[in-house]
């Protein structure tokens, strides 16, 4: 669909004006290659978000001192400083954030500035209170947090342009400031005003054209719901009794997307005019579904997120930031990215969020960022805030600004990273194997997930982990990515699909690739209906098998026999496929269907698709499936990587650089490859390596 969207709206009647947005999956020309700070022969930034406006000035050259003394060349500043930037309507104060730009600047830290739109002053609620979103209940948000503006409230769409456009015009050309993090964190919350029903009845419109077209594709004939005028169009309101049709539903989801990048790209295109040399950025929130991040980085100069580890309640599963990293790597087709909040301490509000990890794990985590495609990590905070809602929310240091053992191995990282980066510099993160993930099919499933267990991100962490426990690199390609260099595609639960799409990966497997897909694929068209034909509708022919009967919620135990002569436990969903031209490659071993086929082989062209009906809770199932994959598509398999040690790679110009990663409390021992020397020491490593708790090597051949 080509991107126009919604730019300014007048009021409760809903006078929109349309504005060109750069189409789905096409980089804007005037975007600028990722390209940050010079660093010893490299490009990497490392620092961490400062809130001098928090501080007595008194205290902005001790802290400079040990930012440069911890290796940093960085900050992020600003993103929440609205109400001291511009403390009354129009009159606007750069002084302080100038005066605290000099101290960084003078030891060598340089910075992006966040513009503040995530926090509007108290005087702009009070001025226009219908900046504020609107709840699902019709509730309007007050005053007193941050986040909860309405994306297309005209008033708040000027007072950004404002800001905007003032703190361009004063920092264009000041050499200290890189470059600009739009907002922070966007995509929530949805508004559900008069203002944001007359958008998304525009957006139909744009979308549709026709009042026909809208129906027959939301097959609005259900219940009735047809319609006559635009206007009559709901919001889908999921109260008490209300719940939306699921086509309704979908394009609400795509509509809020749409709108938080036109919101996104008003401020983009303010910067991009005014401030042409420096770069622009956002900081994303890796798995967060609110927003396509493939579609929103068309705007941006480079990706940034913000992750924090810690969250894991066992810090050994790497994976899920690992995952993260590379789902932010492909929105912007694999381009290095940095980390604009990297796990600086413990996370909390009113309570602090679980146990402290150990401060070298810090260190590890910064390296982990870098190992799948970081050149350049900003820690969540410098400092523990003495005020407000995150005083529990650590930084780097704490209130006291003692020098603790998190500074220790931030410092530690600094220094190395220091020497790293030329040798880090210009290399990327190259995979065999790549994982689909489908933000259609995602919402479409969020909205009706078919069963109380159905979790697509999970699904996702079943094949991601065991290729990562084998040491496989692995890309997350969206529906846009260019695939032709894969020789492995995993599309779990691939919902919803359009015909480019199920072209796409019909061309993919028939070139010679290997698809594997999952239960609960090809169920539905573009516009969230059900398809008319056998399941897995549009792959029937590509998997060769069909679809008459499934066991939704699994009220027997369940399991599955094959792959190796085991049985694993199944969860979640059960497809009876029927072979028409694939091979068994498992069956079922419990009810009914006991003896039917669960997961099945296909030769298509020159490649091959594995259908797997259902979920196993077993690692091992998963890590024979890829087995199975890797086979076929001549992958290779490293089965002896300790658990809870992750061993991921760049490379360029033919060199790898090997990140070996201990993420536990024992001393590992990993098998190499290949002869390597430690990058750092220069000393050649045993092919035997010995990593110790909590530790990082970085290999070089
Ligand atoms: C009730 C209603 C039907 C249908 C079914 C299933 O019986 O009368 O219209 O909605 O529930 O939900
Ligand atoms: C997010 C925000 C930060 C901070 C942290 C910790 O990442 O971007 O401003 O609030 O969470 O809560």
């Amino acid at each position: 669909m080509e991107r126009i969207w919604i730019r300014a709206a007048s009021g409760l009647i809903g006078v929109y004006l349309l504005m060109g947005l750069p189409v789905r999956g096409q980089q804007s020309p005037s975007v600028k290659p990722f390209d940050l700070i010079e660093w010893n022969g490299g490009k990497f930034v490392y620092g961490a978000d400062y809130y001098p406006e928090a501080w007595d000035e008194s205290q902005w050259e001790k802290d400079a001192v040990m930012m440069q003394e911890a290796g940093f060349n960085f900050v992020r500043m600003g993103e929440f400083a609205w109400a001291k930037m511009e403390p009354r309507e129009g009159h606007y104060d750069f002084a302080w954030l100038d005066r605290a730009l000099k101290v960084l600047n003078s030891h060598g830290v340089r910075a992006v500035l966040g513009t503040p739109t995530a926090s509007p002053p108290a005087w702009l609620y009070a001025k226009y209170p219908d900046i504020a979103a609107m709840d699902e209940k019709g509730n309007r948000y007050r005053y007193g947090s941050r986040r909860n503006y309405c994306v297309h409230n005209p008033d708040f769409i000027a007072a950004t342009r404002r800001i905007v456009t003032a703190m361009a015009e004063h920092y264009k050309d000041h050499p200290g400031v890189i470059g600009w993090q739009i907002d922070n964190e966007v995509g929530d919350p949805k508004c559900f005003d008069p203002v944001s029903r007359a958008a998304f009845q525009a957006w139909c419109q744009h979308k549709y054209h026709t009042l026909d077209a809208l129906n027959a594709a939301w097959g609005t004939v259900f219940w009735g719901h047809t319609y006559q005028t635009w206007q009559e169009i709901p919001l889908p309101w999921n109260t008490l009794y209300d719940t939306a049709n699921p086509s309704l539903a979908l394009d609400f989801e795509r509509f809020q997307s749409d709108s938080t990048h036109a919101y996104v790209d008003i401020q983009a295109s303010i910067l991009r005019k005014l401030a042409p040399r420096q770069a622009i950025t956002h900081n994303e929130m890796g798995m967060f579904p609110g927003v396509d991040y493939y579609d929103l980085n068309r705007s941006l100069d480079f990706v940034a997120w913000d992750n924090y580890p810690i969250f894991q309640k066992d810090y050994s599963q790497y994976a899920a930031a690992g995952l993260a990293h590379d789902l932010m790597r492909g929105s912007k087709d694999n381009q290095n990215f940095m980390i604009m909040e990297q796990e600086g301490g413990l996370g909390g509000w009113a309570t602090f969020g679980g146990h402290q990890a150990p401060a070298a794990l810090y260190r590890v985590w910064a390296y982990q960022s870098v190992a799948h495609g970081a050149d350049g990590v900003c820690y969540f905070r410098w400092r523990t805030s003495r005020y407000g809602t995150e005083q529990y929310w650590q930084g780097i240091l704490d209130q006291d600004s003692y020098r603790n053992s998190r500074y220790e191995a931030v410092a530690q990282a600094g220094k190395e990273l220091g020497q790293l980066t030329s040798l880090l510099h210009g290399s990327k993160v190259v995979s065999p194997v790549a994982m689909l993930v489908s933000p259609d099919s995602r919402w479409a499933q969020q909205i009706q997930p078919g069963v109380p267990d159905f979790e697509y991100d999970r699904q996702l962490h079943d094949y991601y982990d065991a290729f990562r426990r084998t040491g496989i690199s692995v890309d997350v390609a969206f529906p846009q990515s260019d695939l032709s260099a894969y020789r492995i595609l995993v599309a779990p639960a691939l919902f919803v699909t359009d015909q480019p799409l199920s072209d796409k990966l019909h061309k993919f497997v028939l070139d010679g690739g290997t698809l594997i897909l999952t239960f609960r694929s090809g169920v539905k068209d573009e516009h969230n209906v059900v398809t008319d034909k056998t399941l897995p509708g549009p792959f029937a022919d590509l998997a060769g098998v069909a679809i008459h009967e499934f066991d939704p919620q699994l009220n027997e135990e369940q399991e599955l026999l094959g792959l190796g002569a085991s049985n694993y436990p199944a969860r979640t969903w059960c497809d009876i496929l029927d072979p028409t031209t694939a091979r068994v490659v498992a069956t079922y071993g419990k009810s009914y269907y006991a003896g039917k086929a669960a997961v099945t082989e296909n030769r298509a062209g020159k490649g091959w698709v594995f259908y797997v009906g259902t979920e196993s809770k077993s690692p091992l199932f998963y890590d024979r499936m890829i087995a199975f994959a890797a086979a076929k598509g001549n992958v290779a398999v490293n089965e002896r990587i300790p658990p809870g040690v992750e061993v991921e790679g760049r490379q360029k110009g033919g060199i790898r650089i090997v990140f070996v990663l201990n993420y536990t409390a024992e001393d590992k021992t990993v098998p190499l490859d290949q002869a390597y020397r430690n990058a750092l020491t220069g000393k050649p490593e045993s092919m035997d390596l010995k990593i110790p708790a909590y530790q990082v090597v970085v290999l070089t051949p």
